[in-house]
Formats: C-alpha cells, structure tokens, sequence
C-alpha cells in the first residue's frame, strides 16, 4: 500500500476507535452492547493481525501453519467421492457427537495405537478442528478459579480459552539449555522444581502439546512419565495436544501420554484432521478419553456447535481406513509426510543460519524457532512501534525483506513475553520452491547488507 493510502488507512481506523470510545461514554445505554467482561483482554489474535499483514505486503508468507501443496490423493479423492456419492444423506446433519464412519475409525486407529478398546460412541467426541476440542475440553472442566498449568511457548488459543471459561492461567517455560552450537528442540526444557510447584490444590489440569509448536519439542518418556505423576498425585486432568503425533523426524518417538500407567483415566487426547492429512481447511478435528471425561465436553459441544459438516467427516472417515490399512508400512502417510518434510527442515535449519540466524532443529512438527539477535544491526526495529522486539522484528521483515515469519511472544504469558522476544517462527511443509526462494531472498538481503557495510 502507497505510505498516503496507509496515513488515510491509519486516520480512518483512528476515528472509528475515537468515535466508539465517544459512543460508550455519551450514551451509557450503549455500554450494554460492550464486549462481555469474560472476553475482555481477549481481543487481540497475532493470527488476525499478520493475515492482515501478508494481504497488505505480499510477502513470501512462512508464517501460518499450513502446506501449500496437495495432500496424498487417496484423501482429496474421498472427498470427491462423497461429493459425488448417490447416497443424499452424505449431505444432510449427522450424529452430533461424530459421524458413525468417523468415530469407528477414530476409535479403531486408537484402541490399536493405545492397546486397549475404546468406545467410538462414548469415548471419541468429533469437533470443528483441534481448536473446538481444546474449546470443549476447556469450557467442559473449568470451573471458575479452577487452574491449569500451560507451558509456554503455547499454542496462543490455550490461554484466552482458559481465561473466558473463568480458569485461572499457570505458566511455565521451556527454556534452551544451551544457545550456541547445533540446538534442537530437545534441549529446551522445563524446570522440574519450578513445574511441582505449581500443582497445588486448585490445579484442574495442564496442558501438553507433543509434538511442539512452535519449539518442536516431542516430549520423552521421563518428562511424560514426571508429568503423569503430578496429575497422579495432585488429581488432576491431562489434556494432551497432539495435532502433530504423526510427524516426527527419527530418532525422536511420540509417546501418547495416555499410554502411560493409570493415564488414560484422566487425560483427554486431541487431534485434527488438518494436520494428520494435511488439509487444514477441513477443519475436522477430535478428543478421545474415558466416557466420565468426554461427557462434560460433549455437552459444550450439543450446546454450541451440535454436529460437525457430513461430507467432510465422512472422507476423513475414509482417509483413516484407507491408512489403517497401511499402518506401520513406508507408503502410510502417517509414516511418509514425517521423511517428505525432513528435507525440507534440514534446508531451512541450513539457509536461515547461513542469513546468521540460530535455529533449533525441530524433532517434530512443521515449525522452527530461530534466534535472530546476530541480525539485530541489519534490521531497523525503531521504525516498528510495537512493545515486543520480535513483532518489530517479523514486521519490519516482512514489509522491507519480503519474508514473513511469527513474532513467538505471542505464545507466551505477559510476565513471560520477553522470553520469546529473540526469536521468530517459521513454517516450513511448503514446496520446495518457496523455500527456495525465501532463501534467495534472506541470502541476497544478508549479502547486501554486509557489502553496504564493507
Ligand atoms: C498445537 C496446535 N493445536 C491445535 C491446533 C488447531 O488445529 P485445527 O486446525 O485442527 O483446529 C493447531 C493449529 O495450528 C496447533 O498448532
């Protein structure tokens, strides 16, 4: 956008704000139309605001989580299946709690992957994306003052969703044991001390994603196993995001905390769709656990959203199948995207340090997390006006380089925001093009600054 549409741009937006502002104070029988106290706080969305950037300044978007390449065909044909299917019932209302197809084949994968029988109609509850499953699970367990333990960088929904069902937000970070030489993901971990202590009585749950976003950490069986005891002698829940318990780089190994010794009793499982099948738009998503559990998050569920798109549940269902046929072997998707991704990680992990950045090496995942203080002289913050570095950072990138990444304080608390602020997230399942090119791009801008400097 021209800098003048931008001022005109700024200036409209300006009076708006002004004239609403206006509107409250004048007229108290507008008040009544505020946004509710239990959202208040919980208006600003980093997803929102760097949509909007990317439409302004068309950068080479490494921001949002999602591929930009077909999924495996079997799945993109399910749908046309269903598109095209005599059957008309495909495309009316289906069970609330899940469509019968799904929820069998959601229940058959996981009673084969945990060794035990679950129940598709009592124990598998089907939601609009991962996203509705941690908003059921949330909403279903929280009562007000309830605490939940969330552990930082997080997935940035965990902690308006806690605060607007009235919980209470405990956070703790991973940190990086060390910043120089070769970092994964595997070093950045939490302080056992600091994550006994707070598990009190008032602890309703935690919540853990493995395989990470954005570190992409996947946790192993001794912080599981650590966890697991807390939850064991606190009585708490677990609800365990593993929206990316198929993509995981070897040697690394998901272990579903469910698994573990008297854990399937209190731990509800989240999955997505989007991200098994690489089809985040489908927005299918699901939370397994024990009956007693799951109920609380069904009836959020009959209550908000009631029952989830036919067709789409319908060829999810027909994905799953298709893959339980093929489980464990090379050309299963849930095996083949982890080694198609693979490359594509490593040439990142390559370019983003050669532009001088320090990335950690993810174990699973899509994202990576780079440390770019080393470029701190190239980039001009003070023209930015935000309060994180990382957000002057990322913008100032995207509008002057033409690369777009995620500021990561956004997936901290406020007391912790300063923790992120060294580093951005990048997205890497995107073709081998892009990638390509946002190389070109980091490269050449890091060339030039250091040839304008000599
Ligand atoms: C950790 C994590 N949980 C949940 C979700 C939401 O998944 P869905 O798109 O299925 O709602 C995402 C999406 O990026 C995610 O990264």
């Amino acid at each position: 956008m021209l800098p003048s549409a931008c001022l005109i741009k700024n200036i409209s937006q300006l009076l708006f704000d002004i004239n609403i502002r206006t509107i409250h104070r004048l007229s108290p029988a507008m008040s009544k139309f505020n946004l509710p106290e239990r959202y208040v706080g919980n208006d600003k969305s980093v997803w929102t605001e760097y949509i909007q950037l990317a439409a302004q300044y068309k950068p080479l978007n490494l921001g949002q989580g999602f591929p930009d390449f077909h999924t495996v065909d079997h799945v993109r044909k399910a749908l046309l299946t269903v598109a095209t299917s005599d059957n008309p019932l495909l495309n009316q209302y289906t069970r609330g709690f899940g469509h019968p197809r799904l929820v069998n084949a959601i229940a058959k994968l996981y009673s084969k992957v945990l060794d035990r029988n679950i129940d598709p109609n009592a124990e598998v509850l089907v939601t609009v994306g991962a996203y509705e499953a941690l908003y059921a699970s949330l909403q279903g367990h929280t009562q007000p003052g309830d605490e939940w333990i969330v552990i930082e960088p997080f997935y940035d929904c965990y902690e308006p969703m806690i605060r607007s069902a009235g919980g209470v937000p405990r956070f703790i970070a991973l940190k990086p044991t060390k910043t120089t030489g070769i970092v994964t993901s595997a070093d950045w971990v939490f302080d056992r001390k600091e994550m006994e202590s707070l598990f009190n009585a008032k602890t309703k749950g935690i919540i853990i994603n493995t395989p990470h976003n954005p570190v992409g950490k996947v946790f192993t069986r001794d912080e599981l196993d650590f966890i697991a005891n807390l939850a064991k002698k606190w009585n708490t829940l677990v609800v365990s995001d593993e929206v990316y318990e198929w993509i995981v780089y070897q040697p690394a190994q998901h272990i579903r905390i469910a698994s573990l010794p008297d854990m399937y009793e209190r731990t509800i499982t989240i999955g997505s769709a989007g991200k098994t099948f690489s089809v985040t738009g489908w927005k299918i998503g699901w939370a397994y656990g024990p009956a007693n559990l799951l109920r609380n998050l069904q009836v959020v569920h009959q209550n908000s959203v009631y029952t989830c798109a036919t067709p789409l549940q319908e060829a999810v269902a027909m994905g799953f199948e298709e893959e339980l046929k093929k489980y464990g072997q090379p050309d299963s998707y849930f095996t083949s995207l982890a080694v198609e991704l693979l490359p594509k990680r490593d040439y990142m992990a390559k370019f983003l340090t050669e532009v001088g950045m320090s990335p950690t090496i993810p174990e699973g995942g899509y994202f990576m997390m780079a440390n770019w203080r080393a470029l701190e002289c190239n980039v001009q913050l003070d023209e930015e006006s935000d309060q994180y570095r990382d957000y002057k950072f990322t913008k100032w990138m995207t509008k002057n380089v033409g690369v777009q990444g995620i500021p990561p304080s956004a997936f901290y608390g406020e007391e912790h925001k300063h923790l992120g602020e060294e580093n951005v997230r990048y997205c890497f399942i995107k073709k081998d093009e892009n990638l390509q090119q946002a190389a070109d791009i980091l490269l050449k801008w890091k060339s030039q600054q250091t040839k304008t400097k000599l």
